[in-house]
């Protein structure tokens, strides 16, 4: 994830705004740089590679200036380069950003059609250039963002300094979080509390689609509107915490809130969004002369492996099998030589996927995995590692590192069908650019976070709930449930939609909530009629869906509305409900949502 720092202050900014950043280094970043104005005009310094040599820059050519941005890069458009490193500017304007703008290509042709001067590779670039028309149009720099503010598509956070306004800062938040420090006589932005902390602890958080106009007297806050909003300010507890809840009441709510952001940002990692293509580190595998892949984990990361299933099968026509791994580290599985296995694990620690991965060495397979810890003992042992770039997950309920697990396979089985010859340049651009949008989407279900604090009071009072999903809706299905009783305590079951006359549904009654995962998609009908016999049972359909209502031709409890997306993502999408029926469902009930009883963030025994 990128970092942002903004000041207006009474004295020099430059030393400030690197010793903030220095806060943000838990979150990654190749190359880093700040600008300022100095008597009016903007200057800037970047440099690659650590803060060390930023600082190195700053003290053989100092800034002035009492007015600055700064901002860690991990690279997303453009490799790790000075020239890449933000902030990028004109004369006019400075600005940092985190996230991605997912039509930079438009508007940067847009901008290159009338002569604009581009000097990266960046998405960013294309703001300063939107910015610097209006403003030579003769606009003031607060009208020229608004106007430009409702161009941009995606995901991201952004703050602008001005040439000749020593007392301005603008910024957006749409999608990746931003903070808002208040200071005595001095105004701080952020992209959390942990970079304001030398500054100040009176912190705001904007919400999603606003944007703020900062002068040494204060913030302005308005809506995508442009209408006014208050936001609460409250006093920060980071201290000095590397992490910290921000102001959510949990860690699992904050990082069910930072997806947008972090699956953003492991995309980028992993795609060449300037050329709509997959963009993975070299590989010890050439996946043409792969004939079967092994995944195993346990868990949530199961369930992910469980979704890549269908995506390597489906897009890449390559078999996969697959196991959790306490069972398949005992089943001794003979396995073809020079096979394929895949391991998943946000903390890279799990005792059983770790067994497993070291049996799959001894039978000379080689080994991947994807891990969210770089310097785990799965990462260690593997031959290579993809690493999930989601940031430290606190809460034992796995979120973010989930929807950056099915992030890093569906690049991977994207990746697995070009080399495999079934992936061609369209069908990769179609599945690229609906990746893509997956972060917008998920913002926009977050955004309509409240539909799910309606749901708590019955679902709190349930005995036992069950989770339906079809195809790679399945998994999603089962995930849904494992997040419900980890964290709520209510016994939950994920199952297979047509797996309900099976059995399951002997348990349907008017006391059981039936959850159903039904994208409309190409199965969407046969998981209608498994509703239409739930419903003629009394049971209570909770339906998660693109779909109307009225599509299932049955009475529907509640209508949980999810943006329309390409059959490829759905799984990312609708994990982000399942996620929040859970949360809300057990913060209502005031368990230990962070810590649930029983369990670890990490199982490093059997
Ligand atoms: C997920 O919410 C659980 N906390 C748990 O199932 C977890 O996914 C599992 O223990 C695997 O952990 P790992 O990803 O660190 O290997």
């Amino acid at each position: 994830m990128c970092g942002i720092v903004g000041a207006l202050s009474k004295g020099p900014v430059a030393e400030l705004l690197v010793d903030a950043l220095k806060r943000l280094e838990y979150r990654g970043y190749d190359s880093a740089g700040v600008a300022t104005l100095e008597n009016g005009r903007l200057e800037r310094r970047r440099a690659q590679g650590k803060l060390r040599n930023l600082e190195e820059l700053l003290k053989s050519e100092p800034l002035l200036g009492n007015t600055g941005i700064g901002h860690t890069r991990w690279a997303t458009h453009g490799k790790p380069s000075e020239i890449n490193a933000h902030p990028h500017m004109t004369d006019d304007v400075s600005v940092v950003h985190n996230g991605i703008i997912e039509n930079f290509h438009e508007l940067k042709a847009e901008l290159l059609a009338e002569g604009a001067p581009f000097t990266s590779d960046t998405d960013t670039e294309v703001i300063a250039h939107l910015v610097t028309r209006e403003l030579r149009a003769g606009k003031d720099p607060v009208t020229a963002v608004f106007h430009i503010l409702n161009r941009l598509q995606g995901a991201f956070a952004l703050a602008m300094i001005f040439q000749g306004y020593e007392n301005l800062m603008i910024v957006a938040r749409q999608g990746s979080p931003l903070a808002v420090g208040y200071g005595d006589g001095e105004m701080f932005v952020g992209s959390d509390a942990i970079a304001l902390a030398p500054f100040t602890d009176k912190i705001a958080y904007l919400e999603d689609g606003d944007w703020a106009v900062l002068t040494r007297e204060g913030v302005a806050i308005r809506d995508r509107m442009g209408a006014g909003v208050e936001r609460p300010v409250s006093q920060s507890q980071t201290g000095g915490l590397v992490v910290d809840k921000g102001n959510y009441r949990h860690f699992m709510a904050k990082e069910i809130h930072e997806q947008p952001e972090v699956v953003g940002h492991t995309l980028a990692h992993y795609l060449d969004l300037a050329n709509s293509q997959v963009n993975l580190p070299a590989l010890p595998v050439d996946f043409a002369q792969v004939s079967r892949l092994s995944l195993s984990a346990c868990g949530t990361a199961f369930y992910a492996c469980l979704v890549a299933k269908y995506w390597f099968e489906r897009w890449a026509k390559l078999p996969v099998d697959i196991d959790i791994a306490s069972e398949f580290r005992y089943r001794e599985t003979a396995m073809q030589p020079g096979g394929v296995a895949l391991f998943v694990s946000q903390s890279g620690e799990t005792a059983d996927t770790l067994a497993s991965l070291r049996y799959c060495r001894q039978q000379n397979q080689q080994v991947l995995s994807i891990v969210n810890v770089q310097e785990s003992s799965i990462a260690r042992e593997s031959n290579a590692v993809l690493p999930t770039l989601c940031g430290p997950e606190i809460g034992v309920a796995s979120t973010k590192a989930f929807t950056c697990q099915l992030t890093v396979l569906a690049c991977l089985a994207i990746a697995a069908g070009k080399a495999r010859g079934v992936i061609g340049p369209e069908r990769e651009a179609e599945l690229v650019k609906a990746l893509v949008e997956v972060p917008r989407h998920m913002a926009a279900i977050l955004n309509d976070e409240h539909a799910y604090e309606a749901l708590v009071h019955s679902l709190s009072k349930a005995r036992d709930v069950l989770y339906l999903g079809r195809g790679s809706s399945f998994p999603i299905a089962l995930e849904g449930a494992l997040k419900l009783k980890e964290i709520s305590y209510i016994h939950a079951e994920g199952y297979a939609a047509g797996e309900l006359k099976h059995g399951p549904i002997a348990l349907i009654d008017e006391e059981v909530p039936v959850i159903v995962i039904a994208p409309r998609d190409e199965l969407f009908d046969k998981t209608a009629s498994n509703m239409q016999e739930v419903a003629a049972r009394d049971g209570k359909i909770i339906l998660v869906s693109d779909a109307d209502p009225a599509a299932t031709g049955c009475a529907i409890q509640t209508a949980l509305s999810v943006p329309s997306v390409h059959p490829f993502v759905t799984p990312l999408i609708y994990a982000v409900p399942v996620q929040l029926i859970a949360y809300h469902t057990a913060a209502f009930m005031g368990t230990d949502v962070d810590q649930p009883r029983n369990l670890a963030k990490s199982v490093t025994v059997e």
